[in-house]
């Protein structure tokens, strides 16, 4: 049975806790000042927004490199700014700023348009080699999701496929270029695709992309602020998704425009399900939820 709770008294004195020591004491937090400075060096470098509501989420993101280092966060965010130009150790920011949530079989039903419609189009009877990339990859998830519906066709089609990922964060490029994931994080792949796409190893329990797939998807570090991309122009279908809900709504253009000069007419693009909008004003066709396609 449920009991009221007793009734507090404000006069009683407060229970003493036993508090972990604090070695880094108040310094352990970035003032307003520093904040808004590195936020300015973070978007500059990345397009990616930090509002002051973010801060403590960026100092909770920073201590764990800091204390690495044996700094508090804010005399490490003075030895960011020492230097002129981003130093090798602003990468490290970067990669602890970024959002990596990603997910095997993200939002479906663009792997089932990629796989009814975007393919069949694009190959129609001709043998050929189609290009796609996944221009914010994260870990690969979304690139070996790809591989593993587009390798389902290859029964039905006479095509290739080769897979681009990119992202400007240097941790989630290792994960994915190893392909070797938790059981917990394979749970959304179907039974089917386990078994024919992913291995187990002999002593751990994590599941490998198998090396058919993998020699099809190569990953590489690619910065969407950098002012041209080093990749080829001929790109049949681009996956962009949730990426842009970072950036501001003049980078967001700015990428998008870029990011066409590399997708081929009648090509697709697709964005994440809350990034529509931004697609709907480039002057493409839309052919589906968040999907894309150039004229
Ligand atoms: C939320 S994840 C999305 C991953 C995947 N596309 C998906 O939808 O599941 C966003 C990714 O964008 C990357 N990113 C953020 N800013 C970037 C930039 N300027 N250039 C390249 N990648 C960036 C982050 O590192 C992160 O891995």
């Amino acid at each position: 049975m449920a009991t009221a709770p007793e009734p507090t008294n404000p006069r009683a004195p407060r229970r003493a806790s036993f508090q972990a020591e604090r070695p880094y004491g108040n310094s352990d937090a970035l003032s307003g000042r520093a904040f808004e400075k590195l936020a300015r060096l973070v978007t500059e470098h990345t397009g990616i927004r930090l509002p002051a509501s973010k801060k403590q989420m960026v100092e909770g993101r920073l201590r764990k490199r800091a204390h690495a280092l044996g700094l508090d966060v804010s005399g490490y965010c003075d030895s960011i700014f020492e230097s002129e130009t981003p130093s090798a150790e602003f990468q490290h920011v970067v990669d602890a700023i970024t959002t990596n949530k990603t997910d095997f079989c993200r939002e479906p039903d663009h792997f089932a348009y990629l796989t009814g419609h975007a393919i069949p189009s694009l190959v129609s009877g001709r043998q050929r080699l189609v290009k796609i990339w996944s221009a914010a990859c994260s870990t690969g998830a979304e690139a070996y999701t790809i591989a593993m519906a587009l390798a389902d066709l290859s029964g039905s089609y006479d095509f290739r496929f080769a897979i681009l990922g990119t992202d400007i964060c240097t941790e989630v490029l290792a994960i994915a270029a190893r392909a070797i994931y938790s059981q917990e994080i394979i749970k959304p792949v179907g039974a089917d695709w386990q078994r024919r796409y992913l291995m187990k190893g002999r002593k751990l329990p994590e599941l490998r992309i198998v090396p058919e797939l993998r020699q099809r998807v190569h990953f590489a570090q690619l910065n969407l602020m950098s002012a041209q991309y080093p990749v080829d122009h001929d790109v049949d279908i681009i996956f962009l998704r949730n990426v842009l809900i970072y950036f501001d709504k003049e980078t967001q253009r700015a990428v998008l425009g870029k990011l066409l000069q590399h997708l081929r007419p009648e090509g697709f693009l697709f964005l994440g399900h809350s990034e529509s909008m931004v697609g709907t004003e480039l002057g493409l066709r839309e052919v589906g939820p968040a999907i894309f396609q150039r004229k």
